[in-house]
């Protein structure tokens, strides 16, 4: 079966085609994506209503070369339905730049051979999200295919279970605990029951905490942006602080709370009145204060982290979200649960680091094991188009 997919929830427009054998065995026939960097670089973060227009422009373009790589993209030689663009209108009736992209598409292309279209419906923007929503179901009512919506988080998760490693999806390995670290989330979640097929998923899941305000990934932007260093701030921080030993001068909000919750927003708060004293903000500093900072965030993850791992007796850590990408993160959980003193033993999943930022695979990956599930007798099965709405607050 072939799934198409659809990601729009924040700056980055993905788009992927996925093959999935009656073995559940994965190919990845595309995965496109255009990212929004160079539109948000210049104000140091996401503007909703600008990320929108982004992905109106880009998302044709993208699926097309997503089609073109899959060789799903095939010139037309029948004539397409002109009285179907009343509904498509109607359907994209606030994503007008789409509406007409998606007409000449549909007017010069045929309908792929993909079995159903996953895409994301939550959480994020919610003006983002509406684009890859509504999209996916103008394109299920022209080729009457189901449409499959996705929690993206979830996705996170899922991805690591893309190419089945031996750990992944070995009952062994559950309970996990999942930390979930982007822009826009950082929760800790407990994951269990592999194939109970229990309301159509794969997995349940519980969030044991959460932050209480700015999430890691927003921590890093925002505390690359007080720096003058760019944006998305994660990938640069980390790379200026390579090589550079933290003496640890910044707080650890939360260090030792009971609970498995995060507050970033002192931090960044931190960082703010440091830098106002310092007169001469020379590449030294920014690079000290980097490898600051990213020890600062690294260390209540981990902390809150081995905290949940111990406390649920879970038996695997799985890694998800832009900040997992993280080298230094990766390397100091590894150390903490695989080291010398291997306090826990514990598998570590973690993704592809290109995989850990937003991106369709995700969704596809996550759309196939609802879908597989969906199939079972008693689940819940694939929503009618017209029932499908974007929430910027979904929870998983
Ligand atoms: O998952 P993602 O692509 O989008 C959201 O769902 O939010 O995550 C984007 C976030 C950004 O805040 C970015 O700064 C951060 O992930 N990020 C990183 C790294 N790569 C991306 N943070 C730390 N280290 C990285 N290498
Ligand atoms: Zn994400």
């Amino acid at each position: 079966m072939k799934i198409l997919a659809i990601e729009t929830s924040c700056d980055d427009t993905g788009v992927a085609v996925l093959e999935v054998s009656k073995t559940s065995n994965f190919k990845v026939l595309s995965n496109v994506i255009a990212s929004q960097i160079k539109v948000h670089q210049k104000y140091g973060g996401v503007f909703p209503m600008m990320a929108k227009r982004e992905h109106q422009r880009n998302l044709v373009p993208v699926f097309m070369r997503a089609l073109k790589q899959a060789k799903l993209l095939k010139i037309s030689n029948s004539q397409f339905l002109i009285s179907k663009t009343e509904k498509i209108k109607e359907i994209l009736g606030r994503e007008p730049e789409l509406y007409k992209k998606l007409v000449s598409f549909l007017k010069k292309y045929d309908k792929p051979k993909v079995d159903f279209i996953s895409v994301t419906n939550g959480p994020g923007l919610e003006p983002c999200l509406w684009v890859g929503v509504n999209f996916a179901k103008a394109l299920s009512y022209v080729w009457d295919i189901p449409v499959i919506p996705v929690n993206h988080i979830e996705g996170h998760i899922l991805v690591n279970f893309l190419n089945p490693r031996p750990h992944a999806l070995n009952p062994k390995s559950f309970p996990a605990i999942a930390l979930v670290v982007s822009g826009g989330h950082t929760q800790i979640i407990l994951v269990r029951k592999p194939f109970g097929a229990a309301q159509g998923k794969l997995f349940s899941y519980e969030i044991l905490g959460e932050t209480r305000d700015d999430a890691a990934g927003e921590c890093f932007d925002k505390c690359a942006k007080i720096l003058g260093l760019g944006y998305p701030g994660g990938p640069i921080i980390s790379k200026m602080a390579e090589g550079i030993k933290p003496t640890n001068t910044l707080p650890r909000p939360m260090f030792n709370t009971k609970d498995y919750d995060f507050s970033f927003s002192g931090l960044k708060t931190a960082v703010l009145y440091a830098d106002r004293k310092v007169a001469n903000k020379n590449i030294n500093y920014k690079r000290a204060m980097s490898a600051e900072v990213q020890q600062a965030i690294i260390d209540v993850l981990i902390k809150k982290t081995t905290k949940a791992i111990k406390d649920f007796g879970a038996k695997s850590l799985i890694l998800g979200g832009g900040v997992s990408a993280n080298k230094e993160l990766r390397k100091q959980f590894k150390a903490c649960l695989l080291g010398q003193e291997k306090l826990i033993d514990t598998e570590l999943i973690f993704p592809e680091p290109k995989l850990s930022t937003d991106n369709g695979l995700m969704i596809a990956v996550t759309g196939y094991f609802n879908r597989r599930n969906s199939l079972q007798p008693g689940s819940v099965q694939a929503k009618k188009w017209e029932k499908i709405v974007a929430n910027g607050n979904l929870r998983i």
